[in-house]
């Protein structure tokens, strides 16, 4: 037998694995590597979060995503040669903090790599009927676990799309088996590069349990800032938009967009919410001519409002909202969402014993955990929009 299939075997028969759990998401902001001790599996999941940091992309990383990062036209050598070479980086990144968390690479059972997302293209985002859902995740699962030692899951999404999804989001996987809870009813808002909250009713009915992207998180805001003030990679503390000011018009305009009258569940990316969106939105709204704060101050709104809209339509009022990602660093975003929201009552998933800047690392380690050793039917009863399939391909080291 491959050795390497023994040893997983044992993994899968331990009593609790050491997962670290990978994310990299639209922000291209950095790796978030999360170490997680993680025993059961099912809704008897339990995960204890050992380390948490984000590495930092530097602007050599970043540029060399951008160069294919959702376009439709790109240097197909450059995709080729990423697909390798972002793996090679992660697996360094991993190395390091293991080294400065004093563990050693045998001591830690599987990776859960999400990898980097280069295009995401639902069905509601491209044009032809002969193809369905898709989406491209690079950082290829063989390169990490030879360059680690470590067994690799990677790859989850597209599993989820053979299976009938869209390949997101994924999200609803592991807040259902981490948060779900009895006669409380929970939105869990993860506001990142795009927004997506999962609904988990207090009935614990799971006809009722859905997930959906709402549209941008902080991807255009974070796009102006880049191109207008002085390649700064995130409007930091808010501190631009609130200098500007609200304006009705451009508001109106980006919200009258096709991708707000689809029904829910649905999932998006910057393929639609980018700079040529904005552009489009300033010149049907004639507000070309407004200042940059002022988009700003609108593009912060604009979240808010598609992101209160999703909640309101779709789930019963008012609720439990737990937080977590990027944006609920943003207090304007957030004050936005209070004001917009009345009644509800918000606390980051850190209430929930989740540092709030993991939880999406988390939910991937807990996915590997249910690839290896869940019996196969994550959600027994099937949650409308997310096939009930265990996620990931496995890559040995050796
Ligand atoms: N202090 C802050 N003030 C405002 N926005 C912030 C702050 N910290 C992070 N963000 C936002 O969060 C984004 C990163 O969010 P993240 O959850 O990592 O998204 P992704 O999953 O797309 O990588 C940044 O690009 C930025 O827009
Ligand atoms: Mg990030």
């Amino acid at each position: 037998m491959n050795p390497d299939v023994q040893r997983l075997f044992h993994i899968a028969a331990k009593k609790e694995r050491l997962v670290i759990g990978l994310m990299s998401g639209t922000s291209l902001d950095g790796l978030d590597i999360a170490l997680c001790r993680i025993s059961g599996h099912g809704l008897q999941t339990h995960v204890e979060l050992l380390q948490f940091t984000t590495v930092a992309y530097d602007a050599v990383f970043r540029n060399n995503i951008k160069s294919i990062f959702s376009k439709k036209e790109i240097d197909f050598e450059q995709l080729c040669v990423l697909h390798p070479w972002i793996a090679l980086q992660h697996a360094r990144m991993i190395n390091d903090c293991l080294q400065q968390w004093k563990i050693s690479n045998a001591a830690i059972d599987l990776i859960a790599s999400h990898g980097q997302t280069v295009f995401h293209a639902p069905k509601n985002l491209h044009p032809s009927d002969n193809f369905g859902n898709a989406t491209l995740q690079i950082g290829d699962g063989d390169h990490l676990a030879v360059n680690t030692g470590i067994i690799t899951i990677s790859d989850f999404r597209q599993k989820h799309i053979a299976a009938g999804g869209e390949g997101a989001p994924l999200a609803v996987y592991g807040d259902y088996l981490m948060f779900s809870k009895k006669n409380e009813d929970r939105v869990l808002l993860n506001i990142g590069g795009i927004a997506n909250f999962t609904y988990l009713p207090g009935s614990m009915d799971n006809a009722a349990i859905f997930s959906t992207d709402t549209g941008p998180g902080n991807t255009m805001m974070d796009a102006v800032m880049q191109q207008h003030f002085n390649n700064k990679p995130f409007d930091a503390g808010a501190a631009v938009a609130k200098q500007g000011t609200i304006n009705q018009q451009l508001l109106a305009a980006l919200k009258d967009h096709d991708f707000f009258q689809l029904p829910f569940p649905k999932t998006t990316g910057p393929e639609l919410f980018n700079t040529d969106y904005l552009l489009q939105a300033l010149h049907q709204s004639s507000t070309t001519n407004i200042s940059w704060p002022d988009t700003m101050a609108t593009l912060n709104r604009f979240t808010a409002e598609t992101i209160a809209d999703a909640i309101i339509k779709t789930t019963p009022h008012p609720t439990h909202i737990f937080t977590s990602g990027g944006g609920m660093h943003n207090p304007l975003l957030i004050q936005h969402l209070h004001d917009l929201l009345p009644g509800y009552s918000f606390n980051t998933t850190s209430s929930l014993h989740i540092n709030p800047d993991a939880k999406e690392a988390v939910l991937f380690a807990v996915l590997a955990n249910e690839c290896i050793c869940g019996e196969g039917n994550v959600i027994q009863h099937g949650i409308k929009g997310m096939p009930n399939v265990a996620m990931g391909k496995i890559s040995f080291p050796h």
